[in-house]
């Protein structure tokens, strides 16, 4: 299964760890406390983007069909703002997992900050090789995450044994609408590789899925409401604030990667995946 054709390597685990532990500082005092895109449901919507992510957030959240006491694995937590969030929102049980101890750290300060320590938790693992009992999960969301995994396919699977029948998954992937033209190519490769990144090919989607132990439900590009708008809000507050992060969190880390490389490249896609766990 093509991961993403145009790159030499794999994400590695430890060293995507390793890349969150240094950069999720610098992301949250730019992104925000969500390291994901925003979310804006019509292209004059002034919603700020720290809203526009947790719009994200809610808009995976409603499609994961869970009720209170549901036990929801977050993939690739982030600082635990989605978790937290997801546990508010619903009552859910949450358990989070990062490569990142930074992340863990700050994901468990935030719960208990929140006052949601008992239902939302979070813990050091790997999604290659999940340390979790057969369907002990009645729901799985992984915003952003898969992209920095290096086989899609044993991912999907680490996740059917883990999920009970019947239970959701509701993912974001990177993919590629349409060949990349050279114009794009250089700020593409670039932005996967910086940030230990793939992407796929849509329609590699449902068969990966149904192999995995899925039933397929939704594959939706998001691309218009997510991508352009956040690279730009990206390059902007790089921009506008650059001495200030550089001091706070490092020139090298701050001058890395320039979102306004990506604006333009409309073949660059975002990618909203729906599949429900085979059986009763
Ligand atoms: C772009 S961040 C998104 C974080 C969070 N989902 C959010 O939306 O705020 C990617 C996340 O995936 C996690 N991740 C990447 N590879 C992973 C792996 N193999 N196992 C577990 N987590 C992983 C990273 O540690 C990080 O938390």
């Amino acid at each position: 299964m093509a991961q993403q054709p145009a790159l030499p390597f794999l994400p590695d685990p430890a060293e995507v760890g390793r890349l969150y532990d240094r950069y999720t500082d610098l992301g949250s005092a730019t992104l925000g406390e969500s390291l994901h895109f925003g979310y804006w449901d019509t292209p004059d919507s002034t919603v700020p983007l720290a809203e526009a992510t947790d719009r994200l957030t809610d808009l995976m959240t409603d499609r994961l069909a869970i009720g209170h006491g549901a036990r929801v694995l977050d993939l690739g937590c982030g600082t635990g703002a989605p978790g937290t969030r997801i546990a508010r929102r619903t009552g859910a049980q949450v358990t989070g997992i990062s490569v990142s101890g930074r992340q863990v750290e700050r994901a468990n300060a935030l719960a208990a900050s929140l006052g949601v320590a008992d239902r939302a938790r979070f813990e050091h693992a790997d999604a290659m090789d999940l340390p979790f009992a057969e369907a002990s999960f009645d729901a799985v969301i992984a915003l952003e995450s898969i992209i920095h995994m290096p086989d899609r396919a044993h991912v999907l699977e680490q996740v059917a044994r883990v999920l009970r029948p019947g239970g959701r998954l509701v993912l974001t992937d990177f993919f590629e609408r349409a060949p990349i033209p050279d114009s794009g190519r250089a700020a593409v490769d670039r932005y996967l590789r910086e940030f230990l990144m793939t992407m796929i090919q849509a329609e590699d989607y449902p068969p990966m899925l149904r192999s995995a132990g899925f039933r397929f439900e939704e594959l939706t590009d998001i691309s218009e409401p997510t991508l352009r708008r956040t690279f730009v809000e990206l390059s902007a507050r790089i921009g506008g604030s650059a001495d200030a992060l550089s001091e706070a969190h490092g020139a090298e880390l701050v001058e890395q990667f320039d979102p306004h490389d990506m604006i333009d490249v409309a073949e660059f896609g975002h990618l909203l995946v729906v599949a429900t766990r085979n059986g009763k």
